[in-house]
């Protein structure tokens, strides 16, 4: 699975987004250890904050499935049918980067796309430096 095929699958998986409200469409392509993708899509919500992220679906969908270390994710965002030039670089949130970090293996790779060819680089210690995971509770060792 190459970074330009991950990008492919994050902007496909916009098509899959429930967004009456904001009609901002978000799709994530995650790729696990084992080299399986796992799309999501953002779900809105009338309650609005009952909203879930592209990035979580993705990751929830990963971890339903028993993958629980994740590679690499490309993410894709900009409203419906918006012309390519008026797209912007959407970064996940806070709260999915936290998800994220849960799962994410040392160097975890995130691509940011507004098209299949035009996406940035970055990793997850870039976008969440200094935090807090699972080796920082003491239960973690203990079982
Ligand atoms: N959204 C995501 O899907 N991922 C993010 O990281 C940022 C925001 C969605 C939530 C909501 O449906 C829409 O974008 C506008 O906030």
């Amino acid at each position: 699975m190459d970074k330009k095929e991950l990008v492919r699958l994050a902007l496909e998986a916009q098509e899959h987004s429930y967004v009456p409200y904001s009609h901002f469409r978000v799709g994530a392509a995650l790729l696990t250890e084992s080299g399986k993708v796992y799309q999501g899509c953002n779900i809105e919500n009338a309650s609005y904050g009952a909203t879930n992220c592209a990035e979580r679906t993705a990751a929830f969908r990963a971890v339903f499935d028993g993958e629980t270390r994740f590679a690499a994710l490309a993410v894709a965002g900009f409203p419906k049918d918006c012309p390519v030039e008026d797209r912007g670089y959407a970064y996940p949130c806070g709260i999915c980067r936290q998800v994220l970090r849960e799962f994410a293996l040392p160097g975890m790779k995130i691509y940011i796309a507004r098209t299949e060819d035009d996406f940035i680089e970055t990793t997850l210690e870039e976008l969440l430096p200094l935090s807090f995971g699972p080796e920082d509770l003491s239960m973690h060792d203990k079982g």
